[in-house]
């Protein structure tokens, strides 16, 4: 059969991204989470839908609109995060944008946690580690096509390059998170795209939605190479 290729298109493929932070509660009114605004994964899902995808986008608690198009469902936890994702199996393409939660309290106290009274004692907090959405996804009876992000302030090829072999995934984009003005809760961002053979592939500074666009198109095409 002929092969109908069109660079850059997702045309009838099912596109499923996470975005921005999880939130772990400690109790009622409290959390601990980190400073992801969303923008990357959220520009990443409008380039989907312009290059032929349906996509369903997992949002952490961010600030930003619902792209048209796109089916978004709204978590909290990272545990949530993951159960979400799971749900919205199967998909041809993941692709992990969140800031999810490395760990989370091991307790989230019914009330909210009072001082002792009396005591100028300081406190500890008992954290556990939470799942990773992203190596669950990749190893998956139904694994999609497995794109993840590595964010690192030093040594950012070595560790990107072991979350790409350690975590299974097709791709892996490596992002300078000490620079200011890119990357985490800023409009810019310039990244390092990684596959599997370890070719890497410089995208300059740019803002996110141009950024988003060729992420985008380099997936597709390397999708279909790969023959997936
Ligand atoms: N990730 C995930 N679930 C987690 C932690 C990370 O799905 N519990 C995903 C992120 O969405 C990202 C990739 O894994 O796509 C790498 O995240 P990063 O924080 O850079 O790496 P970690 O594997 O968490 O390792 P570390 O934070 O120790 O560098
Ligand atoms: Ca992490």
């Amino acid at each position: 059969a002929a092969e109908c290729f069109q660079r850059g298109s997702l045309s009838g493929k099912h596109v499923l991204i996470n975005a921005g932070p999880t939130r772990e509660a400690l109790d009622p009114v409290r959390y601990i989470s980190n400073h992801s605004s969303g923008k990357m994964g959220f520009a990443l899902a409008e380039a989907a839908v312009e290059a032929g995808a349906r996509v369903t986008l997992v949002a952490g608690p961010v600030n930003l609109p619902t792209p048209a198009r796109v089916a978004r469902v709204d978590v909290v936890s990272a545990q949530d995060m993951l159960a979400a994702c799971e749900a919205a199996l199967p998909a041809d393409l993941f692709i992990a944008s969140a800031a999810v939660a490395d760990y989370r309290p091991a307790n989230c106290a019914e009330q909210k946690l009072k001082k002792t009274p009396g005591s100028d004692d300081g406190m500890t907090l008992t954290l556990v580690r939470n799942p990773d959405i992203l190596a669950t996804l990749a190893a998956h009876p139904q694994r999609p096509w497995t794109v993840g992000f590595a964010a690192e302030t030093h040594d950012l090829m070595t560790y990107a390059a072991d979350k790409l072999q350690r975590k299974n995934l097709d791709l892996i984009i490596a992002n300078d998170v000490s620079q200011s003005g890119i990357g985490f809760n800023s409009e810019d961002n310039a990244v390092t795209l990684i596959d599997r053979a370890l070719n890497s592939s410089v995208l300059p500074r740019a803002s996110k939605t141009k950024l988003a666009r060729e992420i985008i198109a380099r997936i597709a095409d390397l999708m279909a190479t790969t023959n997936k």
